[in-house]
């Protein structure tokens, strides 16, 4: 007969319970937080003030930049008439977005002359057109940070406010060579440190959905434009979300590509020997999700790393996986309802479309991703306090505080807030970074394999009113912790919420799987709709 060993009843952990307890209660208390902030911040902007921007005159601005190549291509426009109604945009919705603020409008019109000479002499086939150069005459917009010969480049520090670049970035280089014309830069925030599009050289980006609230950042003034249909196609970096948060609360595409692959030269400080240890990333930011796939061709050229962008992929055969919350992070928010019913609705159909229901995971490390993030930044080539005083000696923290609470400081709010954070709160230990990131990638890479997609909410809240971030500053944890594991990942719009503002998510996969993560956003924009534009189209 077998023994039957006598089990102790298992005796309550009160520690954990405690634990448990205190958590919620901090939630709650969050929770009330965010509540009393929207309040007051509704009340300030009240709606009555906002302004609308007016529909396009062209039906073809609707389009994407590859269906404008294609009729240029096709001689049914010419690339002189799409770079001037481009320039007529813009003229139209400046006045109240802020996002552009920089022009090279007399140079872009002659080389768009140059871009129909060249069509009109039959030199070229279409074939070869679109295969050498699939941006042959269309007008292009970047953000100011990234180098364009001759044009401002001073990063949104007063400093430089009047510096030029000397040379075009290399992501530039690749656009010309693929036929594109640059034409505008759009605004950032201050050295692009932060999640909303404000500086004190060129003031504040204002949202097309709804002018009183943010673009995020840092490739705001990119994103607001693109959505207001002022420039077909951007190129924005992505250092903890810059170009997949502001895509998300512009209501269009944006693809953070996997880490290390594109050189990052010209791209506010960055030279080509920081492109395979930083954080940043170039990537495209659009209107329709047909534009990521050829962009990213155009931006790997020259690369090192060989990326399969060509294979065919089946989304229907594609494992899926979600996370649906902040997994106990409680510097950030939850996320809000519409948002987390954006990502249900998105993982309802994958899942139909699959026949497997996707399946949640729970990462019980991806809490630290503030934390991880907030060490690897660090780590970057560019410190703070130098970079502030334009490389010239450095700023002392304190001093520039209390120069900014009696009006006196350059630098703008988040910059001060930062310097706090790097000279005041303890250093992250990087052995435990280290360890944590470890972890995670390994938990990830082993669900993932080369055809998982993982589909998580690009940020808690939708567009949020202006300065609001200052009182919640983590809110970006959802898109840094992809930068934190260098993985791609796509920001996919998922049509807007009661209030008219964009909802989404955001798709990410193993590292050189960029291609997965397109296709699942040209799946869901098929399903779902994509860019719901930001004014009347009828
Ligand atoms: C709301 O936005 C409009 C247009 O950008 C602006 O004129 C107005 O001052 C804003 N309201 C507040 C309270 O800032
Ligand atoms: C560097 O700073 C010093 C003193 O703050 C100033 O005199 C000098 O002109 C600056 N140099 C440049 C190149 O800006
Ligand atoms: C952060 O998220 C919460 C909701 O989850 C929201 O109430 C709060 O306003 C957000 N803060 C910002 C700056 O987005």
């Amino acid at each position: 007969m077998p023994s039957i060993s006598a089990h102790e009843p298992d005796r309550p952990d009160y520690a954990k319970m405690a634990k448990t307890y205190f958590h919620v209660f901090l939630r709650l208390l969050f929770s009330f937080y965010d509540c009393i902030i929207d309040f007051f911040f509704g009340l300030y902007y009240n709606d009555t003030t906002r302004k609308y921007i007016s529909g396009v005159d062209y039906p073809f601005m609707l389009e994407s930049a590859s269906s404008v190549a294609r009729k240029i291509r096709n001689k049914e426009m010419s690339s002189v008439d799409v770079v001037n109604a481009y320039i007529a945009r813009i003229a139209q919705v400046n006045g109240i977005l802020n996002s552009v603020v920089d022009e090279r409008y007399k140079d872009a019109i002659e080389e768009a002359k140059q871009a129909d000479k060249m069509i009109e002499s039959g030199e070229w086939s279409k074939e070869r057109l679109e295969k050498e150069r699939p941006f042959h005459g269309v007008p292009i917009s970047t953000k100011e940070s990234t180098a364009i010969k001759g044009m401002r480049h001073t990063f949104g520090l007063t400093l430089r406010a009047h510096e030029t670049a000397p040379d075009d970035a290399e992501v530039i280089k690749s656009m010309r060579r693929a036929g594109a014309i640059p034409f505008v830069l759009t605004n950032i925030p201050e050295l692009n440190m932060w999640y909303e599009t404000r500086c004190n050289v060129y003031g504040q980006t204002n949202n097309p959905y709804d002018t009183n609230r943010t673009v995020g950042g840092s490739s705001g003034g990119e994103s607001s434009l693109i959505s207001a249909c002022g420039s077909p196609l951007g190129i924005g970096t992505d250092v903890g979300g810059s170009v997949r948060m502001p895509a998300y609360f512009c209501g269009i595409f944006g693809h953070k590509p996997t880490s290390g692959m594109i050189n990052l030269q010209g791209l506010t400080r960055k030279a080509a020997e920081h492109t395979e240890m930083s954080l940043t990333c170039p990537g495209p930011i659009c209107k329709h999700a047909e534009d990521l796939l050829p962009t990213m061709k155009v931006l790997m050229q020259g690369s090192k790393v060989e990326l399969d962008l060509t294979t065919k992929v089946d989304v229907a055969k594609l494992r899926f996986f979600y996370i649906e919350d902040d997994c106990g992070d409680l510097r950030v928010s939850p996320i809000q309802s519409d948002q987390l019913n954006a990502l249900r609705k998105a993982v309802k159909y994958v899942g139909e479309l699959t026949g497997v229901p996707p399946k949640k995971l729970v990462p019980s490390k991806w809490k630290y991703g503030y934390k991880v993030w907030r060490y690897l930044i660090t780590q970057e080539p560019e410190r703070l306090a130098w970079e502030l005083t334009n490389r010239n000696g450095t700023v002392c923290w304190w001093w520039e505080t209390l120069r900014f609470f009696t009006g006196t400081s350059p630098y703008t709010l988040p910059s001060i807030l930062r310097l706090i954070d790097l000279n005041v709160f303890p250093k992250e230990n990087p052995e435990w970074v280290k360890e944590v990131l470890e972890s995670l990638l390994g938990d990830l890479k082993r669900e993932l394999g080369d055809n998982g997609v993982l589909l998580h909410p690009t940020h808690p809240t939708t567009a949020f009113y202006h300065n609001a971030a200052h009182l919640r500053p983590w809110n970006f944890t959802y898109t840094s912790i992809i930068n934190a594991l260098k993985l791609p990942a796509t920001q996919i719009p998922m049509g807007l919420n009661s209030k008219g503002l964009p909802l989404g998510v955001q798709a990410i996969a193993n590292p050189y799987c960029d291609r997965l993560t397109i296709a699942v956003a040209q799946e869901l924009e098929q399903a779902f709709g994509g860019w719901v534009p930001p004014f009347k189209t009828i």
